[in-house]
């Protein structure tokens, strides 16, 4: 039996609401199976004619109904699973429903549920229908109050939206606490938590002058953990301000760590709930790359109470007109806080990583979406981070002055609205006067666009003529594209890497911004005074793929010297795909790169990025079809050649580092650290072909390593570097590492982590082990996707089953999926993504891709969020 493909629901479809809730009073009386929720909303019909109110409810139990006081007889409205539908209702009315929901059964994490013995919610997308019925859309905006009643004992603290008003005893066992946030929102910024919470306190002082309360709530005894993402909320709200003229509103901001959370963080109006992993650090539990998530989760969310709540989205294919624009907000600040080149080249690595791939397999969609089953399914990079590049790109065309006047004209245009991306490309021309209908394309069609130049150099003439086409492939649905404006930042050089000046239009520049709207079009760089080497893209100017036939002698002169830092990584990360893809001499990769790492003017987390060759997933995106044995075992023998070749190099600039005595988690000591890491994990990728002297001398380097580390972020690249030792030592520091933290739940996801992520013949038996030890659980979303998200994507060698061609890491998958979508779909459906390229795949990969996915397909009662991707993966 297959499981049936639902309707989907068609932006075409939208219609406004029939009826506007005035006011939304709710009571909750907590129970952990039965809690009672009284829900009391004032309607005002906005059509000139009647129709019937139609409200949205799934697995709540109606108890009561009374319309203006009056109890409701049963022929007067009709229950489905998922509505409450009324025809003939009053143009104004009250109406007070009371309905029980079952908290601790709700292992969907989605709605109303318990989190170790705490009450939580979590309603976007669709949440809040599973806490009480009501018109349960984004467009639907509403001022609430709500009375929280639990018992005294184990739920001292009472928490909602807004301001406390009200809180007292309702007896010697009872308590209440009532809740009123004076700004309309939309209901899945709804947000309730209730029990044992430790709290860590500060204040804000907005540039207007208003104190702020900030508090951070965590499991008891944790409160010192808070402490950085105390930090990171205070310098996101001071960057608010000065980089948008944004202030808070409210008086009280609270930010609660929970540990069962489907996905990162949740922007709940003054009310954040937040994944604990995202939440707590200290330097003993958490990596650099843990702080740094925090810093930038905490004012992605901070960030939405303007990209988000005072303005949202009219209905959820707008998704990324919040999504994309906050998380354009927090690169920047990130970027601010933590230097521009590293930033922007991590980000466009994450983009690379997840974004790419997706727009070049059957789940593509554009940034707009035009039907979906599940909206949680959306929840996606192509949403979030094409989103994101989109307003980048705009900004970069407009300019950061233009794009300021723009945004202030956006927020104070639809604050307290739902607006579209319309409404958000509007105030670009409002402000300048100019049509930028043709950036709509970006939002509306999927795929990645191609780029491609090519380059005439005139000796004679001093003139470099450049010709610039797009092309964008067919994606699902979408068999031609239109041109989308794509800015081409670029620049040239001599041959030997420095900078040229060029004429164009008339005036000298060091380097220009070209937006190509066209199909087509050729432009001309004037007194170009030696042959050139261009440098196009600068910055990833645009989300593009780009191709320029050039020598490989181009390449090394960016990775020598270009002055644009992106485009410098970016050529070493060429250079290397060559080597691993096509191979050739390692010996001038090994030059530059030794040049590189001696340069003193480089900061340590640029020269870290640089030594890290492309991933195995990214040179998948390279090949065709994939072969992963094949990009596996190049990629190994690339980097065991530079490693030897750059030996004496790499370990002198290893001794000479002397990790400092103390902690600090700021970006310059993070970059430290991540370049001896770094240099570290090049020194041990020589491990596998050095003669028994040199590798016990690497093997006593690597547990040293682990010795003398005093943070978390030296101890996994300690256990990284004895994956390749392999065998007693590497195990000797899982058990140790295990041992040490068996209480610290965060630490012990790493534990999981790490082993899945362990290229070796035996790592799929571990995994299969793990999933029956003790500490793991399922039901727990970081600690399954510790086990299986890593497998699936962080570790190609084994999910691919290059060490054995029997045994895929598909079918643990497959049995994965399917266990967790009985009780959680959303986090589910979430891992289908990882068999959906099937088709790029070789033989006999792709068979068994393929077949993976069918058996997924064939299971009886799959939910709408698998079916979905699976019947699409499949298509
Ligand atoms: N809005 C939240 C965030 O900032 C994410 C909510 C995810 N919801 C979901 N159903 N996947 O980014
Ligand atoms: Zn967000």
């Amino acid at each position: 039996m297959r499981t049936e493909i639902a309707r989907p629901i068609r932006l075409t479809d939208y219609r406004a609401p029939a009826y506007r809730v005035s006011a939304t009073d709710l009571t909750f009386r907590l129970d952990p199976t039965e809690t009672r929720v009284t829900t009391r909303l004032s309607f005002e019909r906005l059509g000139e004619s009647p129709a019937p109110l139609v409200l949205l409810g799934e697995r709540v139990k109606l108890i009561s109904i009374k319309l203006d006081g009056a109890d409701l007889s049963p022929d007067t409205y009709e229950i489905t699973p998922e509505t409450l539908t009324l025809r003939d209702v009053p143009a104004q009315f009250v109406l007070e429903t009371e309905v029980e929901i079952n908290p601790q059964d709700n292992k969907t994490l989605e709605g109303l549920y318990m989190s170790s013995g705490r009450y939580c919610t979590q309603c976007e997308a669709e949440g809040f229908r599973k806490i009480t019925y009501f018109p349960d859309r984004p467009d639907v905006l509403s001022k609430y109050t709500v009375r929280v009643e639990a018992p005294k004992i184990g739920f001292p603290h009472l928490l909602s939206n807004g301001n406390l008003i009200e809180y007292g005893d309702l007896d010697d066992t009872h308590h209440y606490a009532v809740w009123q946030d004076p700004f309309n929102k939309p209901s899945y910024l709804f947000a309730l938590v209730a029990g044992e919470l430790d709290v860590l306190e500060d204040t804000f002082t907005t540039s207007s002058g208003r104190t702020v309360d900030l508090k951070i709530y965590v499991d008891t005894g944790m409160s010192a953990r808070a402490a950085y993402a105390m930090d990171a909320l205070k310098r996101s709200m001071a960057w608010d301000e000065s980089a948008y003229g944004r202030e808070y509103d409210l008086d009280l901001f609270m930010i609660v760590a929970v540990r069962d959370f489907n996905f990162g963080a949740m922007e709940n109006k003054g009310l954040n709930i937040f994944n604990a992993s995202l939440l707590l650090a200290d330097p003993t539990t958490a990596t650099d790359a843990d702080y740094e998530r925090i810093e930038s989760v905490i004012a992605h969310e901070y960030f939405h109470n303007w990209s988000g709540n005072r303005v949202t989205c009219r209905d959820w294919f707008q998704l990324c007109l919040k999504e994309g624009l906050t998380v354009f907000r927090d690169q920047g600040f990130s970027s601010d806080q933590r230097g521009h080149a590293v930033q922007r080249i991590k980000d466009v690595k994450a983009l690379r990583a997840r974004q790419f791939p997706e727009d070049a397999g059957p789940l593509a969609h554009p940034v707009r979406p035009s039907s979906y089953l599940k909206i949680d399914n959306f929840y996606t990079a192509t949403i979030y981070e094409k989103g994101a590049e989109i307003v980048g790109m705009l900004k970069t065309v407009m300019g950061p002055k233009v794009y300021r006047t723009a945004l202030d004209h956006y927020f104070a245009t639809h604050d307290g609205t739902a607006a579209t991306l319309e409404d958000f490309l509007k105030s670009f021309e409002a402000v300048t006067g100019n049509d930028v209908s043709n950036w709509l394309n970006w939002y509306t069609q999927a795929g990645t666009p191609r780029l491609k130049i090519t380059q005439t150099y005139d000796a004679a003439a001093k003139s470099l003529t450049l010709s610039l086409s797009q092309s964008t492939a067919p994606t699902p649905s979408q068999p031609t594209k239109a041109a989308v404006p794509i800015p081409v930042r670029l620049g040239i050089l001599s041959e030997d890497g420095t900078p040229q000046s060029f004429g164009f239009e008339g005036q000298s520049q060091i380097e220009i911004t070209y937006v190509l709207d066209q199909p087509f079009a050729a432009i001309t760089l004037t007194d170009v005074a030696a042959a050139p080497v261009l440098s196009a893209l600068r910055h990833f100017s645009a989300p593009v793929i780009l191709e320029v036939e050039e020598p490989q002698s181009h390449l090394f002169a960016r990775f020598k010297g270009d002055t644009d830092p992106f485009n410098r990584w970016e050529a070493a990360q060429k250079l290397a795909q060559n080597l691993i893809l096509t191979g050739g001499d390692v010996a001038p990769y090994a030059e530059a790169l030794k040049a590189t790492l001696l340069d003193d003017a480089l900061e340590p987390a640029f020269k870290a990025l640089i030594m890290a060759l492309p991933t195995e997933q990214g040179l998948a995106q390279e090949m065709s079809p994939v072969d992963p044995a094949a990009i596996h075992t190049r990629r190994k023998a690339v980097k065991a050649e530079l490693s030897r070749a750059l030996y004496p190099t790499l370990r002198d600039l290893y001794d000479a580092i002397q990790p400092p005595t103390t902690f600090s988690p700021d970006a310059q000591s993070a970059g430290g650290r991540a370049l001896r890491n770094a240099l570290l994990d090049l020194i041990m990728a020589g491990y596998g072909t050095a003669d028994a002297a040199h590798q016990s001398e690497l093997s006593a380097l690597a547990s040293a390593h682990y010795a003398r580390a005093d943070n978390m972020t030296d101890m996994i690249a300690a256990l990284t570097a004895l994956m390749s030792v392999h065998g007693e030592p590497y195990e000797a520091a899982l058990d140790a590492f295990y041992a040490r933290f068996k209480d610290e739940p965060l630490v012990i996801d790493k534990w999981f982590a790490l082993q899945a992520a362990c290229p070796h013949p035996e790592t799929l038996a571990r995994i299969e082990r793990l999933s029956r030890h003790p500490d793991f659980d399922p039901k727990v979303p970081n600690r399954w996707r510790a086990l299986v998200q890593n497998l699936a994507s962080n570790n190609p060698a084994v999910f691919h089953g290059v060490f054995a061609s029997d045994s895929y890491g598909y079918g643990f998958v497959v049995d994965q999926i399917l266990t967790v979508d009985e009780f959680n779909p959303m986090t589910a459906a979430r891992l289908v993504e990882s068999l959906s390229g099937y088709k790029r795949y070789a033989s006999p990969y792709r068979e068994a891709m393929k077949a993976a996915l069918e058996s997924i397909m064939a299971t009886p009662k799959l939910s709408k969020n698998v079916a979905e991707l699976t019947a699409k993966a499949l298509d």
